[in-house]
């Protein structure tokens, strides 16, 4: 007798525990967009393998749009297994998403195994906000609105091999944004830091940026600014 009431118990925990964990991850609090520099990525020690579509335009890429929480910073992951990536929902996306959101991963990878991974991983977890179409054509979108290349240029920020103070970039995106973005870099083998990721944040609505409530940043004082 207390042996089963003990484990109906622990079934009852146990369901409650997983409609909690289904709740909390659909609701998030903002989105992180990620954006990626080719140019650095490539001159890592792992390098990078193009797409069969050839080597990308020199621009940022997509590396990510992720719902995430305020409290922790935290992005949920692979909130609904039952929501498959499906090619055809997108079919009018494809050709924009081959120039803006390749994968550089070597070996190389079909760029269709890259948008379902990221569906799967991060797409499920806004899926009460945005449909698998709407989820890709969100980060097309910002990826234009940003025009984070451009802005960078127009400000004297060029890849062009050359070190810059890391204050320099921030400034350019803060500048122009109002909004302070996080910056990754990587080491090249020469130990150099180079821009490698920029982080900027989005309201749940998929399209106004704003301030991350808190920013990646581990690069050093100079960061060289790699061509592609
Ligand atoms: C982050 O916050 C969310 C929402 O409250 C929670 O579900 C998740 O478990 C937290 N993650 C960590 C690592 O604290
Ligand atoms: C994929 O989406 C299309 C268009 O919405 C639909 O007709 C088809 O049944 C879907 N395929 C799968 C395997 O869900």
């Amino acid at each position: 007798m207390k042996l089963s009431s003990i484990s109906f118990l622990s079934k009852l925990l146990i369901l409650q525990y997983l409609s909690f964990q289904c709740l909390s991850t659909q609701d998030f609090h903002f989105f992180t967009f990620i954006l990626q520099w080719p140019g650095s990525y490539c001159d890592s020690k792992l390098g990078c393998c193009y797409p069969k579509t050839g080597k990308p335009a020199a621009d940022f890429t997509i590396y990510g749009l992720r719902p995430s929480f305020n409290i922790n910073g935290t992005s949920p992951t692979n909130c609904d297994i039952q929501s498959v990536f499906n090619k055809s929902k997108i079919s009018d996306l494809i050709e924009d998403l081959e120039i803006n959101w390749p994968s550089l991963r070597c070996p190389r990878l079909n760029n269709i195994r890259i948008w379902s991974h990221e569906w799967m991983k991060h797409g499920t977890c806004s899926e009460s906000k945005l449909s698998q179409h709407d989820y890709f054509q969100t980060a097309l979108k910002l990826k234009k609105k940003l025009n984070l290349l451009q802005m960078l240029r127009d400000a004297g920020f060029e890849p062009n091999d050359q070190f810059y103070d890391i204050g320099n970039p921030l400034s350019i995106i803060e500048d122009a944004t109002g909004l302070l973005p996080g910056m990754e870099c990587n080491r090249d083998s020469a130990g150099n830091d180079q821009v490698l990721k920029v982080y900027m944040c989005v309201d749940i609505s998929g399209s106004n940026f704003i301030q991350c409530p808190s920013l990646v940043d581990n690069c050093g004082a100079k960061v060289q600014f790699p061509k592609f």
